[in-house]
């Protein structure tokens, strides 16, 4: 029987539900302990977010809440989207428990328009985001149809190029194996444990994912009409791609010191939409 690729994704999300809720990685109490905790993400994009007091901001691909949570408590009125009916329990139950004021709405990220609506000031997403879009293209076109006028774009997630490397080898060699351009078609995986490092096995450990070059991503950016205004590349990553990355004890890895300067590990987006004073072609 052939497998649909984005069934067995949703499978494969929750069934890793129940595995992050137990993870030190995501810490979910800590949310609730401590009123001023932020996720690690959302604490290294901080700066570049600003301030975001009174913003409407849509999170795209959510998860369980960690990040948008996060986005709430630095003044964002945010709505996170996400496919998993699991994640978004987990998520709802945290915010209210954190004293968060999130909302959050079950839909395909292809659809993300038609779920949340339009006038949005920020469209954030990061982090694990861009493997689960089939299609850059019609994604970016969901982007900017969330956005208001002069609305931003913040997607951060792992270098394309990372992820054409053979992670499992012994020799920690880094070795291309997988093609940088994708060819439309995902890449069967089946893992049998989540990125957060628990031993916890996940049941349904088949998942698809496509690859997209970074030509791909900023060019789907500029042809749904945003203006690029920031796109870095990074060496640091919020997991361990490769085991023998090297974590500073707060989610970040980055490759050993005489590996950085040889790829990328990770990239940063930042793009508006146009804000009535620039016209098309104009
Ligand atoms: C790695 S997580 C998001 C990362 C987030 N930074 C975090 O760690 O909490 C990826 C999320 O994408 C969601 N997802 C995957 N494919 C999706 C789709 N087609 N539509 C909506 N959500 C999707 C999954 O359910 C999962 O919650």
């Amino acid at each position: 029987m052939t497998e649909d690729p984005l069934a067995s994704n949703l499978a494969n999300w929750e069934s890793r539900v129940p595995v992050h809720v137990a993870s030190d990685a995501y810490d979910l109490d800590r949310f609730v302990t401590d009123p001023h905790h932020l996720s690690g993400v959302v604490r290294d994009d901080a700066a570049a977010l600003g301030d975001l007091t009174g913003s409407r901001v849509a999170h795209l691909q959510c998860h369980i809440g960690t990040d948008t949570v996060s986005l709430a408590r630095l003044g964002a009125e945010v709505v996170g989207l996400d496919f998993s009916p699991s994640a978004l329990l987990v998520a709802r139950d945290l915010a209210a428990r954190a004293g968060a004021d999130a909302r959050f709405i079950e839909a395909d990220v292809r659809h993300a328009a038609a779920a949340l609506g339009t006038g949005y000031d920020l469209v954030y997403t990061t982090v694990g985001v861009v493997g689960w879009v089939p299609s850059m293209a019609a994604w970016a076109d969901q982007v900017a149809s969330l956005l208001a006028p002069g609305g931003r774009l913040y997607l951060r997630d792992a270098h394309p190029m990372l992820l054409t490397l053979d992670e499992t080898r012994e020799d920690q060699r880094l070795v291309v194996t997988h093609p940088y351009f994708g060819d439309g078609r995902p890449q069967r995986w089946e893992d049998e444990t989540s990125y957060t490092g628990d031993a916890s096995a996940i049941s349904s450990p088949v998942h698809y994912e496509w690859h997209h070059p970074l030509s791909e991503i900023v060019q789907a950016v500029l042809d749904a009409g945003l203006r690029l205004t920031r796109f870095v590349e990074q060496d640091t990553l919020d997991w361990a791609f490769a085991p023998w990355m090297e974590t500073d004890g707060h989610g970040r890895y980055r490759l050993p010191e005489h590996q950085r300067p040889l790829v990328p590990t990770q990239f940063t987006l930042e793009a508006v939409a146009p804000d009535g004073s620039e016209r098309a072609g104009g």
